[in-house]
């Protein structure tokens, strides 16, 4: 994407002078940041989306006695009636299972994949919400249906309601009023507080960007490096020949913890697999993403061009491509096309031509996993 093209869906502004002026610092309203949009799934499809297995969905009511929330699935006779005011139901993760909300979310990436989370589009009947909140996400507001009207505070105090299944802001002050309507945006960052409200039946779809925790992060590259880790630390066996006799013999020798932090030094030190470890864990499928194999086992083949299924994350680094938690190393040409596979989530015929027997081998068996597409 180019970086310096103004777009309509960024007010006029360049992704460029968006990230450097907004993301993760200041909200953004866009006026028509899609104009003469058509939601892209109606209220029966979405409600039957909420009624799947695999598809998480929440709902909230907010009636006099105060705010409910459930988990879904839902049959649809489990959701109020759409003439009942007061209630919103959430669905995430909906670009996995539709191909137009899935090229919606291609607009924002400009912002890394490894960021994205997901899209989650919330059906609300009139003065239906979640409260006023903050989220630790990223998230783009966009009205596909209806009015919301949305309150926002960059307030600090977020302490919250107590005894409520919700986060609800004890102390919402809110600053600022916007009326949203079809087509319309809001970027928020994290931890800014904010109150959507429906005027009337409305829908938003909610592009979140997920901001990995340093902890997490440390946590579960650790686990995946554990195995490996005595390879890349190697033999080295702890010496201690300038050892003091002890007048405490049951303390640990600070020399042996500083061995223990050169051995994981070593460890992260190793050019491959923390990378690798890293990559793996970002391209990971989401919980309850499974792909279909195709019946027959197609083969690449010249004349045709692959696209990546919608719900297959794939990333590169410098030495490696990574696709659905798998990761390979490449070099040269071969890099070069997985690469472009990766950013534009496509290959065309012109691309394939040149690629040696072991990429094409590589994308069959891609194709045979359902990862990818012929088109
Ligand atoms: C909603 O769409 O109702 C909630 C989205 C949000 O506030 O993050
Ligand atoms: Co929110």
């Amino acid at each position: 994407m180019d970086a310096d093209q103004p777009l309509s869906l960024l007010a006029g502004l360049t992704p460029r002078q968006f990230m450097k002026r907004h993301w993760q610092k200041k909200p953004l309203l866009v006026r028509q940041a899609i104009s003469g949009f058509k939601p892209l799934l109606d209220r029966a499809s979405l409600f039957d989306l909420a009624g799947n297995e695999g598809v998480e969905s929440r709902l909230i009511v907010h009636a006099a006695k105060g705010w409910t929330m459930r988990k879904g699935p839902f049959k649809r006779r489990a959701l109020p009636p759409a003439s009942q005011p007061n209630w919103t139901l959430l669905v995430q993760g909906v670009d996995l299972h539709h191909d137009g909300l899935h090229a919606m979310l291609q607009q924002f990436r400009f912002v890394p994949d490894a960021r994205l989370d997901d899209l989650m589009i919330s059906y609300a009947t009139d003065g239906g919400g979640v409260g006023p909140h903050v989220d630790s996400y990223d998230v783009f507001l966009f009205q596909a249906h209806g009015e919301r009207r949305w309150r926002i505070s960059k307030q600090q105090d977020l302490s919250l309601v107590e005894g409520v299944p919700l986060k609800i802001l004890a102390n919402f002050e809110p600053e600022q009023e916007l009326i949203l309507g079809p087509g319309d945006m809001l970027y928020l960052p994290p931890g800014y507080a904010h109150d959507g409200v429906a005027q009337g039946e409305c829908m938003t779809y909610s592009v979140g960007f997920r901001a990995p925790a340093r902890g997490e992060l440390a946590r579960e590259l650790l686990q995946r490096i554990a195995e490996d880790a005595e390879d890349a630390a190697g033999m080295v066996l702890y010496r201690d020949g300038a050892q003091q006799p002890v007048e405490s013999p049951a303390a640990v020798p600070a020399a042996l913890v500083d061995f223990a932090a050169q051995a994981l030094q070593a460890v992260l030190a190793d050019r491959d697999m923390l990378p690798r470890a890293m990559g793996e864990y970002l391209t990971e499928p989401k919980p309850n993403v499974w792909f279909d194999a195709p019946e027959s086992a197609p083969a690449v083949r010249g004349g045709q061009a692959l696209v990546l299924d919608r719900r297959t994350r794939m990333m590169h680094d410098a030495r490696h491509v990574f696709i659905n938690g798998e990761s390979y190393r490449a070099a040269g040409r071969d890099a070069t096309l997985m690469r472009r596979l990766a950013d534009t989530r496509r290959l065309d015929t012109r691309d394939l031509a040149g690629a040696s027997e072991d990429a094409r081998s590589l994308l069959s068996s891609w194709l045979e996993a359902g990862w990818l597409h012929g088109d």
